[in-house]
């Protein structure tokens, strides 16, 4: 069976998008002496403070080193969520965007979460606030609600399910399987790719990243003629004509498997830039390749910055360490109502042998 999907007329278009090039001309510039005391500093009070530091692929190579070097973790969302769950200290420092912090809180509220700064939002998360996220669903009661975890902890709470990336095919696969009929928020592009593979009768919310829409397929296929040897490795935040130029489709972590297993020497890359830190590691003899996000005429060939990402500084991770400032915080009812749906997606990832 393959079902058409129907995407909601709903927008919710994101205001002040802020840009890479903004923030990083505010963010500080270090002497190679400064750049080092800060680090040294961070990893002073990590200890002091019994805190351990989870940082996503997309925040810059300082802090993903600092994460690597003090015990810490740095990988994709779903793997951010089980490792904040699993260890022991009594503080998660989240490096990542917000929706980050909020899930390691539903899960542990035991623990303080800390974020370097409470500002780093997500457009598919403000593409998709609660109250006409409710009223969607509410308007389709026969549907199984699945959530992206790019979402608020509000939304969270009113879903049957949270999924990332990289289980996304097999939980609506297996929800399909056992005739449930989907509504699915916020992605359109993931939740498009996610119905074309599993044929699932699926409604969408109307959202998206806007580092991944910027992905220009006609750029790509230039590319790809001039590097015919390349694998092409997409992020399914993808656009769907680049995503159909793919050879390898995934979450962020497994992008960095692809890139290390495949036998091409030569990989181009669609997703944000900072994955390339773990992906060079991860395979150091292979060429990475930007996909470009610049159609004719751009000034940048590649502009794949997450700008919220891109808040995170190291200056901003130690005044939180030191202040206990930018600390998340749930209201107790949507979190036990968040945690149910959010406990479901790590119960589902257990079953899965890969
Ligand atoms: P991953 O789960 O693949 O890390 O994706 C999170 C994200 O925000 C990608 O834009
Ligand atoms: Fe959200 Fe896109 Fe940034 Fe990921 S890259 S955090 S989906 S805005």
């Amino acid at each position: 069976m393959n079902a058409e999907v129907k995407i909601s007329p709903l927008t919710f278009p994101v205001a002040n998008v802020p840009s890479t090039a903004s923030i990083t001309g505010r963010a500080p510039v270090h002497s190679p002496e400064e750049r080092q005391a800060l680090i040294d500093e961070i990893k002073a009070e990590l200890r002091r403070q019994d805190a351990v530091l989870v940082a996503h692929y997309y925040t810059s190579a300082d802090l993903q080193m600092i994460a690597e070097e003090t015990g810490g973790y740095i990988s994709d969302s779903l793997d951010m969520a089980r490792f904040g769950n699993e260890h022991s200290a009594s503080t998660l420092v989240v490096a990542g965007v917000r929706f980050m912090g909020e899930t390691a809180k539903i899960l542990n509220p035991e623990k303080r979460v800390l974020m370097p700064t409470l500002e780093a939002e997500c457009s598919l998360d403000l593409g998709c606030p609660a109250e006409p996220f409710t009223r969607f669903c509410d308007e389709n009661p026969e549907r199984t609600v699945v959530v992206y975890a790019n979402t608020s902890a509000a939304v969270k709470a009113r879903a049957d399910y949270v999924v990332t990336s990289s289980i996304a095919v097999k939980l609506v696969d297996h929800l399909d399987a056992e005739g449930h009929k989907i509504l699915w928020a916020p992605d359109k592009y993931l939740g498009s790719y996610v119905q074309k593979v599993t044929g699932a009768d699926m409604l969408l919310w109307n959202g998206a990243c806007v580092v991944h829409e910027e992905f220009k397929a006609r750029a790509l296929g230039q590319l790809v003629a001039e590097y015919p040897d390349a694998a092409v490795l997409a992020h399914p935040e993808s656009p769907e004509a680049v995503l159909q130029l793919a050879d390898v489709i995934g979450s962020t972590t497994q992008l960095i498997k692809a890139a290390k297993t495949l036998p091409h020497q030569e990989m181009i890359v669609a997703t944000d830039k900072g994955i390339f830190y773990k992906m060079q590691q991860a395979a150091p003899n292979k060429t990475l390749i930007e996909a470009p996000t610049g159609g004719a005429g751009a000034t940048c060939r590649s502009c794949a910055h997450c700008p919220w990402m891109a808040m995170n500084t190291l200056d901003n991770l130690l005044e939180t360490l030191r202040t206990g400032r930018n600390e998340i915080l749930v209201d107790e009812t949507v979190r036990i109502k968040a945690l149910r749906s959010t406990q479901r997606m790590l119960d589902f990832a257990k079953t899965l042998t890969d």
